[in-house]
């Protein structure tokens, strides 16, 4: 499978999961995210650096909009010059995935685990008694399971909470189907995935709209 059908599918999955409309721009989805940081995002995979520059036009001087470039090499795209009305928001994510493989144990002795599940997406959190140590989301579309969401609070970092919380979705996702697991996964992110044998396929650069005010 070529990258851009992978990640062509993790957009549809997250799309069909949160109940994002998509439309296109050129060859590629906008995704209207409607999120805190921004309305919508363009999504592309090794477009080319002309493509690159027709979407980068798009996305000028709107503040609410990122584009994202996938790729094994994004040297062809941050070679400067950065294109007019835009701004590096995010250099260090990677696009992940891995055959799912179900092993889960119960919930680390003191934390109280608590799913919330809507529709074809899911919450698991650890509670300490007084705030959520550790939480995930999942989201399956048919043989495909996109995690996002994973987090745990500073003071209970590195006691293996991040690990069962993907253990947890991980069989949640299988349970219901999933076969394949794709993320988009921050510096710390990659870290954790990558010691539970994920492989780091595509590295991403996001730009956002620059604000003229
Ligand atoms: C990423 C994150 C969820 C990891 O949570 P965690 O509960 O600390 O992870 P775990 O303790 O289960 O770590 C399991 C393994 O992952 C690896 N790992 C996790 N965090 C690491 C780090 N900061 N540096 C190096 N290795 C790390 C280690 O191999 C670790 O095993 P070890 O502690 O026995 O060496 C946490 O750092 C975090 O919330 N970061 C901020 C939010 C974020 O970036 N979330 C990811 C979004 S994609």
């Amino acid at each position: 499978m070529s990258d851009r059908d992978l990640v062509m599918r993790w957009v549809r999955s997250w799309a069909h999961v949160r109940g994002l409309r998509v439309e296109m721009v050129g060859d590629w989805p906008l995704v209207h995210v409607n999120g805190r940081s921004r309305d919508t995002e363009i999504v592309c995979v090794d477009p080319g650096r002309a493509a690159f520059e027709r979407l980068a036009q798009h996305t000028a001087h709107d503040p609410r909009e990122m584009l994202t470039v996938f790729s094994q090499d994004l040297s062809p795209y941050v070679e400067p010059p950065l294109p007019e009305g835009l701004r590096v928001d995010r250099d260090d994510e990677l696009f992940m995935t891995t055959t799912l493989t179900p092993s889960a144990g119960p919930a680390p002795d003191g934390l109280v685990a608590r799913w919330t599940i809507s529709g074809a997406r899911a919450t698991y959190s650890l509670d300490d008694g007084t705030s959520v140590a550790a939480e995930g989301t999942a989201g399956v579309l048919a043989t495909d399971a996109v995690f996002d969401m994973v987090e745990t609070s500073p003071r209970h970092r590195r006691r293996g909470l991040g690990r069962h919380v993907m253990s947890a979705l991980t069989r949640w996702s299988v349970d219901q189907g999933a076969t394949t697991g794709m993320l988009a996964a921050s510096a710390d992110g990659a870290r954790l995935y990558t010691s539970l044998g994920w492989d780091s396929g595509l590295a991403m650069w996001s730009l956002m709209g620059l604000d003229d005010d």
